[in-house]
């Protein structure tokens, strides 16, 4: 079965999703109401059909998936009206606001088992499976913090702050990492340019294991950053994006409590290991995922499921935020 796909939302973003889609599935619906959209994108792909409007695209019964790539405050709205109609998701980050809505999404996708599921690009980056792949197979020993910087000089954003726009992606690889929801979240923030907006948040997470995280979320930093660290009692390992051929670092460090020191704690240092890392595009293997949970492959519920903890947490840190 080739999957019949439409797409909502064009701009910077929504193209890479449309370009793979047009690849991997029949792309037959595009819809993107802003100026010189329909020109530009009907010459690209001329076997789509333009829609009008959202509902004129989900009106076609031979239509078996939506893709959302619009601005975040219309996510929740969009893949509420596309999962009524009966069609399988695949919502941009993060997939509603508030934790109410998401449960409200899930729970429409699981009553007429239809796939939602939220763009979480770095799930599919083949560094973070590496660093799935070490915290599960014990090889860094327990887990005991993971933290996440994503710093650089821009993009300021307008509307969503740094914690909507930069936060959700570290956030879901730490929740992806240690497979549980935080008892915890402090979110401490400024808005240094524009009122309510605020351009760096640093945040602290706490889980029932007791493992802690935090990220520190900027768009007004000199240094690039995209890193997650995993500090393990074994080993440590480091997940850094902006290499090119070392993405993933394993570090032979930890704390050791040797028999002959009265239980005092001392550190280790022994080999750096650079694994291999395929170099296979994430958003490509993002996509071929939602078809193949569309094609009835793997656990469609647990996707949506795992995309509402992470806009559960983000509820958490924002009411942290706001002062609540
Ligand atoms: N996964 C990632 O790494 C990643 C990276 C960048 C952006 N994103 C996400 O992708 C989404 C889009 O981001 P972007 O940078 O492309 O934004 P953008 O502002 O460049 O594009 C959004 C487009 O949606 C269109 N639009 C608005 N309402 C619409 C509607 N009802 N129907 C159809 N089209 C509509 C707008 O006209 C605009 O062209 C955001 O949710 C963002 O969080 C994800």
């Amino acid at each position: 079965m080739t999957v019949r796909v439409g797409q909502a939302g064009l701009g910077e973003w929504g193209k890479n999703l449309a370009r793979n889609f047009a690849d991997l599935a029949d792309l037959v619906w595009l819809a993107d109401p802003a100026d010189g959209k329909a020109e530009e994108f009907r010459s690209r792909y001329p076997q789509a059909r333009w829609a009008e409007s959202f509902e004129e695209m989900l009106e076609d019964a031979t239509l078996d998936a939506v893709v959302v790539a619009t601005p975040v405050p219309t996510h929740y709205e969009l893949a509420k009206l596309a999962l009524e109609a009966g069609k399988h998701v695949f919502v941009e980050k993060p997939p509603a606001m508030k934790s109410a809505e998401i449960d409200e999404l899930v729970s429409i996708a699981e009553e007429r088992d239809l796939v939602l599921m939220p763009g979480h690009l770095l799930l599919y980056h083949p560094g973070v499976l590496k660093l799935k792949e070490l915290v599960d197979g014990g090889e860094l020993g327990e887990v005991l913090m993971v933290y996440g910087n994503r710093q650089n000089l821009g993009v300021i954003r307008k509307h969503e702050n740094a914690l909507w726009s930069l936060g959700v992606h570290d956030l879901s690889v730490i929740l992806y990492l240690l497979d549980e929801d935080p008892v915890e979240a402090v979110a401490l923030g400024q808005s240094l340019l524009k009122t309510g907006v605020e351009d760096v948040v640093f945040c602290y997470l706490r889980f029932p294991s007791g493992k802690i995280a935090h990220m520190h979320l900027s768009w007004l930093d000199p240094h690039k950053m995209r890193k997650m660290t995993v500090v393990g009692t074994e080993k440590m390992a480091v997940f850094d994006d902006m290499e090119l051929d070392r993405k993933v670092t394993v570090y032979e460090k930890s704390p050791w409590r040797p028999v002959d020191t009265y239980g005092e704690w001392q550190t280790r240092t022994g080999d750096i290991h650079i694994p291999k890392i395929p170099t296979d595009e994430p958003l490509k293997l993002e996509c071929r995922a939602f078809l193949s949970l569309v094609e009835g492959e793997g656990d469609r519920r647990q996707i949506a499921r795992d995309g509402a903890r992470v806009v559960r947490a983000l509820d958490m840190l924002t009411t942290s935020l706001d002062g609540g």
